[in-house]
């Protein structure tokens, strides 16, 4: 472990943690249904055969959360909206009074509007889900946006397009594969038109979380380097192209649905910052012509692409691999990629899976990703915060609670916090940043 402090950070600079709604809340009887209960209700969908209907309750312990927040002595805290209960007679209440209890504690609420848990009657694949989306975020900027000043539109459309739609791995459920592709232009959609509804309201800092990572080809084979080209529009520029450049990649806007052309002028409406869930990067070859299991998927033989083991780094509890120069080698390429079409950036997410309450392993992922973060700003990339996932242990979707991403172990038999070497480590860390 390095013991050399961690170099100092432009001042301003936000340091934060995030969490989820489905992930933590519980109190699933206080809201309505969403693809997530639905999903989880059905059996072998979730590894361990939980649910989310209690997770960490903290639907009913956000103060107690709170408290740990202020312990750790973050300026941030990113949590998400739940659609389903926003929707529920008095749902709003809730995010009143963990907003004034984050506000009365000094830490500033960084509120995302969407992760994954869709009202159960609402489809991706309609587009007037994307209206309907505009609307309910301005009911909740309305109530919080007196209080809250920064907000994050959706979390990971990536994800929720090819987990969720494609493959089958998470809620809904649908195995669409690239019929799914106008559940990522519907998101897209939704993004722009939430974007014009909270400028509506009065919010003046809006971003989205995406998920982004460095492409390694598995050699320099064309064969490798297309399939390797291939993986890199759908997770990097299927989104990234759009909301900064107002376009879609080569070839995909004749694959999206309705008037392209004038949706993508609602896409690309400027953002006041973009934000980046960093994790690994993927070694990416051509197709093995069999399906393979990676990081907790299964990747379908039918796949222009597969995915490889990197050789020669550790891996964490969930075989993901830990490569912290990959954070600077990803915020480079995207400035050099979208010049000054990239707003400041904020890590929304990095973080890692490892059991134990000695969290030595996490220690040195975050000292690595903290460090590989400082490179790119000495590089001149514009990064104005940094989110870890996550405060707490919790629901991780399809894994159920096998997988402990947090800087605090809950037990879930009794919910008892604890919090982990990895949490007083970050709180020196923070103290040291002044
Ligand atoms: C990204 C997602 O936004 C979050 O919900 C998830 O728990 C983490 N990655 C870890 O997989």
């Amino acid at each position: 472990m390095a013991t050399n402090p961690i170099p100092q950070f432009p001042a301003g600079f936000l340091w934060g943690v995030s969490t989820s709604a489905h992930q933590i809340e519980g109190a699933v009887d206080e809201r309505e249904p969403s693809v997530w209960d639905a999903f989880t209700a059905e059996p072998g969908r979730v590894k361990d055969g939980s649910t989310a209907a209690v997770a960490c309750d903290h639907y009913h312990r956000y103060p107690e959360d709170v408290a740990l927040l202020s312990g750790l002595g973050v300026t941030a805290y990113r949590f998400s909206v739940s659609w389903p209960r926003v929707r529920a007679e008095g749902g709003l209440d809730f995010y009143d009074r963990l907003v004034d209890e984050l506000c009365a504690a000094g830490i500033r609420p960084v509120p995302t509007l969407f992760h994954w848990d869709l009202p159960l009657d609402l489809d991706w694949l309609d587009r007037d889900t994307a209206s309907r989306f505009a609307e309910y975020a301005s009911t909740v900027a309305e109530r919080l946006g007196d209080r809250v000043k920064k907000w994050i539109t959706l979390n990971e459309p990536a994800e929720h397009t090819l987990f969720g739609h494609a493959l089958g791995a998470h809620a809904p459920g649908k195995q669409l594969m690239f019929d799914a592709l106008p559940v990522a232009h519907h998101q897209l959609l939704a993004h722009g038109l939430a974007v014009r509804a909270l400028r509506a309201a009065g919010a003046t800092d809006i971003g989205i979380a995406n998920s982004h990572g460095p492409t390694w080809p598995a050699s320099q084979e064309p064969a490798d380097l297309e399939a390797a080209g291939f993986y890199d529009v759908l997770l990097n520029r299927l989104f990234a192209d759009p909301l900064l450049l107002g376009e879609y990649p080569e070839g995909i806007g004749e694959l999206m649905p309705g008037d392209v052309d004038s949706d993508l002028k609602i896409i690309a409406e400027p953002l006041d910052w973009y934000g980046i869930n960093y994790y690994a990067p993927t070694r990416v070859g051509a197709p093995e012509g069999a399906d393979i299991e990676f990081g907790g998927l299964t990747i379908p033989a039918e796949l222009p692409f597969s995915v490889r083991q990197i050789e020669g780094v550790p891996v964490t509890d969930f075989g993901w691999p830990v490569v912290p120069e990959g954070l600077t080698e990803l915020l480079t390429t995207f400035r050099d990629r979208y010049g000054d079409r990239l707003p400041p950036v904020v890590i929304t997410e990095n973080g890692c899976s490892y059991e134990g309450i000695d969290d030595q392993d996490r220690i040195a992922y975050l000292d690595g990703h903290i460090r590989a973060l400082h490179r790119a700003v000495e590089a001149g990339v514009d990064v104005r915060g940094y989110f870890v996932w996550s405060l707490l242990d919790n629901f991780e979707w399809a894994e159920g609670y096998a997988r402990r991403f947090g800087l605090v172990h809950v037990d879930f038999e009794t919910l008892e916090r604890t919090p982990k070497a990895s949490y007083g480590w970050l709180r020196d860390v923070l103290r040291a940043q002044g």
